[in-house]
């Protein structure tokens, strides 16, 4: 039997449309996830204002291994992803991001004037927005760099002095950078009036279908469309 879920089937239904298969949303919420705990035990490694909550895991050594066993599963987890199961919606969401077109230049003009309340002006968007492919793209150089740093970090003795002095200001500006993404990324996702409706596609998988012929109406389209060609639905 056809399971829209493990099979990808992008399913529309008169009230609500399936936005993120359950793949998607593992992969998101481990990277979430993994993200927090590595950002919250790093300012604790970081900087001695943050040391003392390292108490609840023990002491900022035990916090040190933590980091070091999270940042493997923020790497390996959510790159896994892209390998097992249906993972084609993850390699669309990669090209995606690499792949600008005039509505999402559009978008993206408008996104100052919509992030704070008003309403912009901009063509039908599809699956990811002009500004959630900026957003993308923060993500995957983010993840790349924090990442690369973080191995020389780690395996310092391996490399030369040089590029371990380097791979600290490029980790730490990597994390800064990327948790100012995350903190506009989540007012949008659980704050905002118009965009946060977009939070229920990450929890069960299913967004109303009124958002999303207002935010992303080119997918919709194409995804009623496909769902039409699909025989038996
Ligand atoms: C509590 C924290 C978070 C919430 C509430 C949240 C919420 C969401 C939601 C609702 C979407 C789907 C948006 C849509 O329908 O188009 C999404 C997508 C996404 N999330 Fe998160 N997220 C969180 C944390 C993170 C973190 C920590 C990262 C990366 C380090 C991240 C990276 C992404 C990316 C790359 C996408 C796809 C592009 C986009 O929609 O901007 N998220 N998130």
């Amino acid at each position: 039997m056809l399971d829209t879920q493990r099979d990808g089937i992008q399913e529309v239904q008169p009230e609500k449309v399936l936005r993120f298969t359950r793949g998607e949303r593992i992969s998101h919420w481990v990277h979430a996830s993994s993200f927090f705990l590595l950002l919250f035990t790093g300012l604790g490694i970081l900087s001695l204002s943050f040391r003392p909550a390292m108490v609840i895991f023990g002491g900022v050594q035990v916090a040190r291994l933590i980091h070091r066993l999270i940042a493997v599963v923020f790497v390996v987890v959510a790159g896994a992803m892209f390998f097992i199961g249906d993972s084609r919606y993850h390699w669309e969401w990669l090209k995606s991001a690499f792949h600008f077109t005039k509505a999402d230049w559009q978008h993206i003009s408008a996104f100052p004037k919509e992030f704070f309340g008003g309403h912009g002006d901009y063509p039908a968007q599809d699956k990811y927005n002009g500004g959630e492919k900026i957003n993308s793209l923060l993500t995957i150089f983010g993840s790349f760099f924090i990442t690369v740093s973080g191995v020389v970090m780690w395996f310092s003795t391996q490399f030369p002095a040089g590029l371990v002095r380097w791979a600290y200001p490029v980790h730490d500006l990597s994390m800064f950078v990327m948790t100012a993404a995350v903190i506009g990324h989540m007012y949008l996702g659980l704050l905002h009036p118009d965009s946060r409706v977009s939070i229920f596609g990450m929890l069960s998988g299913y967004v109303p279908t009124k958002f999303a012929k207002a935010h992303h109406a080119a997918w919709y389209e194409r995804v009623k469309n496909q769902q039409r060609a699909v025989p038996g639905k």
